[in-house]
């Protein structure tokens, strides 16, 4: 029979090569495909559309027998995807990721075929009536960066896809690149056709060997269909600010990752100052289902102002973790038990840190909550690149809040203060708020600081200490020049809301 297993780096990760190799040896025809998207199941194989997982080399014999206890079932009615609506993962676990014939027999370049009839005005006009929204955190409508970018004067454009994935808990854009990377080149295609774009560059981080391995082979595949556009693929140096686009550009441009500021915009100057398109992966693999099936049918799906699916990414202390695509507008309480299935561990969820490391955790009385952006920002959070991180009730909350300002402090490119110096200062503050006794501490060149001596010198989860915390946020929050700075308030503030007594107040 013909054995259909991964070749995602998490089934990789799982065991998958060991399993396949086991099937080859009895006889049968592997085909590696993509990933389902059901991480707890990995490595998964099917056979005839029966599914079992997760399996190990030893279950071979018993799978192949007809006894294997790990039998799920049919996979594509596996409950987990029924419920899903999946148009970005539409060939998740079904084609073979660098098959041509597969791509094509899938209703590949469809979409890239329809750009080019329709031309790039009319192109343009249906990514907007779609209301797609840029999915790396921000919500930016795609088709108005498009629309700038092709407005802007000059003969040289750029697509710049940012695949810096670097938020926790977040793998959608890995899966894209590593299972139907044909879809993100179709995508680039298509914004390339519409803004008059001749040359893309996909910046994607060093820690996913595979998915840069993968790119590169369906660059040079999939060239005659995208010419005269051509793709060159980009690996970064592991820096999460070079996320942030305009830092992104500098380290495009073979210069120090560090943000500038804006404006311009890059819509206007972005890389080598020319008029550049920024998105994320998830925005660019939407565009081809756009095309191909009416702007109408995609604003049909969704949740307010937010259009379309997202792919939601299940990760942290979860029992049936992976990758749920489905319309904007499901609750996060449906996420977390419904499909989630609750704590790996069993025991209560405590907290839900949505949007990646700068995103908030949400207590579980934020359950009704919408997944949309509108919904998450009105409730002090934000729903970022769609990840999201589940802790039980053992989760101390004021470690969470200081590994927030670490992370920053890590991480900050050090253009300016609230966030390169604040970070710093922030971490000092929570450990000073989490020390069992206060002893008094040596001067430094903070205690000049006549807010900080006093705060020194306040006792233990004093009113004071938690003010100044909630002064360095704001500081932060509306200090920062972008968004690594800006947002790390988000954790801390939320968790400090939600779990006052965790930080002796
Ligand atoms: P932003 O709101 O400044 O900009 C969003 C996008 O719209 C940018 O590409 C910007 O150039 C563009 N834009 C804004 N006004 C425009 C105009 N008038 N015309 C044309 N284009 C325009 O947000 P930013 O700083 O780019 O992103 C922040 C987000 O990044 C956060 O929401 C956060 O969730 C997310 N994020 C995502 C990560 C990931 O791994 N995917 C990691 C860290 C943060
Ligand atoms: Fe750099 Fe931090 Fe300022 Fe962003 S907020 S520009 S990462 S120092």
């Amino acid at each position: 029979p013909i054995v259909r297993i991964s070749d995602d780096a998490l089934a990789l990760a799982c065991g998958a090569d060991a399993v396949a190799a086991a099937f080859a040896a009895q006889g049968c025809t592997v085909h590696r495909v993509s990933s389902r998207g059901m991480h707890w199941l990995e490595p998964l194989a099917e056979i005839d559309g029966q599914g079992f997982g997760p399996l190990g080399p030893d279950d071979v014999s018993a799978v192949l027998a007809g006894t294997s206890p790990k039998a799920v079932g049919p996979v594509a009615a596996h409950p987990f995807l029924a419920r899903q609506q999946r148009l970005i993962f539409a060939r998740a676990g079904i084609t073979r990721p660098l098959d041509l014939d597969d791509y094509a027999a899938t209703g590949g370049w469809a979409g890239l075929e329809q750009a080019r009839a329709l031309g790039p005005a009319a192109t343009l006009a249906a990514v907007t009536a779609s209301g797609l929204r840029g999915r790396g955190g921000a919500g930016f409508p795609a088709g108005i960066k498009w629309q700038t970018v092709a407005d802007a004067p000059g003969a040289t454009k750029y697509i710049v896809c940012n695949a810096d994935e670097g938020d926790s808990g977040t793998f959608a854009d890995r899966m894209v690149m590593e299972g139907d990377p044909f879809l993100l080149l179709e995508g680039m295609a298509i914004a390339a056709q519409a803004v008059g774009a001749g040359q893309g560059y996909i910046y994607v981080r060093s820690e996913y060997p595979h998915a840069i391995r993968k790119l590169r082979a369906a660059v040079e595949l999939a060239a005659p269909r995208l010419a005269p556009f051509a793709v060159e693929v980009r690996v970064g140096a592991g820096a999460y600010v070079c996320g942030e686009e305009t830092s992104l550009l500098n380290s495009l441009e073979g210069k120090r990752g560090e943000v500038r500021a804006k404006p311009p915009l890059p819509a206007l100057a972005g890389l080598f100052g020319r008029p550049t398109v920024v998105n994320n992966v998830l925005t660019l693999a939407s565009v081809p289902w756009i095309l191909a099936h009416g702007a109408e049918a995609y604003q049909a799906i969704g949740f307010g102002r937010s259009r379309g699916t997202m792919p939601i990414q299940l990760a942290g202390n979860i029992r049936h973790g992976g990758l749920f695509e489905v319309g904007f507008g499901i609750t996060l309480g449906e996420l977390v038990h419904d499909i989630g299935g609750g704590t790996a561990s069993g025991r209560p969820v405590k907290a839900v840190q949505v949007g990646g490391p700068l995103g908030a955790y949400h207590p579980p009385a934020d359950f009704h909550l919408p997944f949309d952006y509108e919904s998450f920002a009105a409730a002090d959070g934000l729903i970022g690149h769609a990840g999201l991180v589940v802790f039980d009730d053992s989760a101390d909350m004021r470690a969470q809040a200081r590994f927030a300002m670490a992370f920053c402090a890590a991480e900050s490119c050090g253009k300016c203060t609230p966030c390169r110096i604040g970070s710093t200062r922030g971490v000092e503050l929570l450990d000073r708020l989490g020390a069992a006794d206060r002893q008094p501490r040596a001067p430094d060149a903070v205690e000049a600081l006549p807010q900080m001596r006093n705060a020194a010198k306040a006792p233990r989860g004093s009113a004071a200490e938690i003010a100044l915390l909630e002064d360095l946020c704001e500081t932060m929050k509306f200090g920062s020049l972008c968004a690594l700075g800006g947002f790390t308030p988000y954790p801390v503030l939320s968790a400090l809301k939600h779990w006052p007594e965790e930080f002796g107040a």
